[in-house]
């Protein structure tokens, strides 16, 4: 059988997917992904730009890659794949988006669950007071770093950073509905940073159904039972079709 076909019945059978995303799933999207070609540790040391030490040594060099990161995510537009899986939630085969991206383009897509692992580019925070103030554009950016409205002191971007802990709100609503899920779609994830890559081994560890969709091979396809070498913006179009005619031919 095909495995699209065979994906999309067991969406449709088991009502219960939560889905793992990383940058893969916005290429499409004109953003680049960090590993791979072309990736953007290929260019940048993360020790450089993505760490605390970093912001703490040169805010504005940190800070610069971040503008220039927002400047191409602020034109970007959610592709086919993002659709795809708020369609999937909207017919109620997917429970939840939990992504590393910071895009906000699941959101933007029309996903009304998603946990943001590692925060949003388009946030910003104080790092005396805590104040987070929302991007609209990058205006605010004009003269770097921005400064906090209410206290006057550095604002970084509310992202999390090399060596920083995932926010204990979003870390555990993502083990809960990794619990609660009996598939886990893995997309565009090159499984390498932790502890988002654990969350696939505690739902094996659970007995889920883990289904990974990726053009290459991950440091999590050993787990994965089913394997889709296809780009997310192709096979999730093409599953959430025929999980579409699968729930109108049993209606
Ligand atoms: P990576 O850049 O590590 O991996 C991207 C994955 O997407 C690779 O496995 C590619 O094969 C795959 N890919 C590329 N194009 C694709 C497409 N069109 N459709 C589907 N898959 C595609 O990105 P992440 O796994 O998201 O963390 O990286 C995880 C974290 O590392 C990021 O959140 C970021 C980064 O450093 C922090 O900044 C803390
Ligand atoms: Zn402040």
């Amino acid at each position: 059988m095909d495995l699209y076909n065979e994906v999309a019945e067991l969406l449709v059978k088991k009502r219960s997917a939560v889905a793992l995303t990383g940058a893969g799933v916005s290429a499409e999207s004109g953003i680049p992904t960090f590993r791979g070609p072309g990736g953007l540790w290929t260019f940048y040391r993360p020790e450089d730009i993505a760490t605390p030490e970093a912001f703490e040594r040169d805010p504005e060099k940190v800070w610069r890659w971040y503008r220039m990161r927002l400047e191409k995510i602020f034109e970007a537009k959610p592709n086919p794949g993002h659709y795809a899986l708020a369609e999937m939630e909207r017919l109620g085969i997917l429970n939840c988006v939990i992504t590393q991206n910071v895009d906000e383009l699941n959101r933007l897509a029309g996903n009304k669950c998603v946990v943001e692992l590692h925060g949003s580019i388009r946030r910003i925070r104080c790092v005396s007071c805590g104040y987070v103030e929302r991007l609209e554009d990058l205006s605010k950016l004009d003269n770097l770093p921005p400064k906090c409205l209410r206290c006057g002191s550095i604002m970084r971007p509310d992202v999390v950073l090399f060596g920083e802990p995932i926010p204990m709100r979003e870390w555990t609503r993502a083990l809960t509905e990794t619990y609660k899920a009996e598939i886990m779609l893995i997309v565009g994830t090159s499984g390498s940073v932790y502890p988002a890559a654990l969350l696939p081994h505690i739902a094996k560890e659970r007995g889920s159904l883990i289904i990974e969709i990726n053009p290459e091979e991950t440091e999590l396809s050993y787990i994965a039972d089913i394997k889709i070498r296809a780009r997310s913006g192709e096979a999730l179009p093409e599953i959430l079709e025929r999980a579409r005619r699968l729930i109108l031919s049993t209606q």
